[in-house]
């Protein structure tokens, strides 16, 4: 039995291979619709979700399968005290696949030793999110039409955005990719990343600390919101939050096929006006989180069409 917790379970292959499946369902919908008749997917959802926890609601309705679970931890037996454990030992009696995000680092880990059923984790504190690595991923490759050879910025809060770390670790595999780190210095890219990803695998990086410096090299702009829930305090948050706003003024040295992509949701950092430039990918990367995740619950249910 298969599980999703690091980006880095899954082989570049495997990922290039989802990256097809997500392409083809995109492309013959309707081949699809019954793969998953009979399976039941739970979604417990220990934080706050819109697009992670709808988009593998969807993902598995689409595929023709159905859904249970919880989209809060108040609503579930953990507020009774139950261990993550044990919640999960049943659950896996009622579902065949499980999508899991919980406040602390390692609980969907912790989650996968005890589980009778695929564990993916939907987000673990301020520590990894592989599905909308495999988002970005397939954002990327059908905007730029290829994975190798981009010059990436990542811009925010790179400390604790989970999906920052994730993608980064994805990314360290393909080829020829420039990294460049637009961050307050109190929100750089934690330390064990630049040990264990940037200096393992020898790879460069560039650290700045202003968009404007960097916009004319980049050919993806990642933008993300600084993650409120993991400050210890509430003024450093406010100090930081609007450190970056992106705009049209800010976009006029930017490459014309530049894309700009969000996890989302935002809050300040993207001004609305840049949503109707054809450069905000971020819309259509939600919409590309359903349809990789149909492709990823196909895979670990070891279902085809
Ligand atoms: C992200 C997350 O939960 O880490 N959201 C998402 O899943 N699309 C990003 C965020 O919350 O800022």
């Amino acid at each position: 039995m298969r599980h999703l917790i690091d980006p880095m379970d899954l082989s570049v292959q495997e990922i290039d291979e989802l990256l097809d499946l997500a392409d083809d369902i995109i492309a013959h919908h309707d081949k699809y619709t019954k793969v998953c008749e009979g399976k039941k997917l739970a979604t417990l959802f220990f934080e706050p979700s819109t697009r992670t926890r709808l988009s593998f609601e969807a993902a598995m309705m689409e595929l023709g399968g159905n859904v249970l679970g919880f989209s809060s931890s108040d609503s579930s037996s953990s507020a009774k005290g139950e261990s993550v454990a044990d919640t999960v030992k049943v659950v896996s009696c009622y579902a065949d696949i499980i999508a899991m995000r919980h406040p602390k680092e390692g609980a969907p880990f912790l989650a996968s030793l005890k589980s009778d059923a695929p564990i993916i984790n939907a987000g673990d504190g301020g520590h990894n999110h592989p599905t909308q690595t495999l988002t970005d991923l397939l954002t990327i490759r059908r905007e730029k039409g290829r994975l190798n050879d981009i010059t990436i910025g990542f811009c925010g809060d790179l400390k604790f955005g989970r999906t920052v770390h994730s993608l980064i670790k994805a990314l360290s595999r393909y080829e020829n990719i420039r990294y460049v780190m637009i961050s307050p210095e109190e929100l750089e890219i934690p330390e064990y990343l630049k040990e264990e990803v940037f200096q393992k695998k020898n790879i460069s990086y560039q650290q700045v600390r202003t968009i404007d410096e960097v916009i004319e090299q980049l050919d993806i702009l990642y933008m993300t919101r600084v993650q409120k829930e993991r400050f210890f305090n509430e003024a450093d948050y406010i100090r930081l939050k609007d450190t970056y706003i992106l705009d049209m003024a800010k976009l006029k040295k930017a490459k014309k096929d530049l894309s700009i992509l969000h996890p989302l949701p935002r809050v300040n950092e993207i001004a609305v006006e840049v949503d109707d430039d054809p450069r905000a990918c971020y819309f259509r990367q939600a919409l590309n989180g359903k349809y990789v995740r149909m492709a990823l619950i196909m895979k670990l249910l070891e279902e085809s069409a």
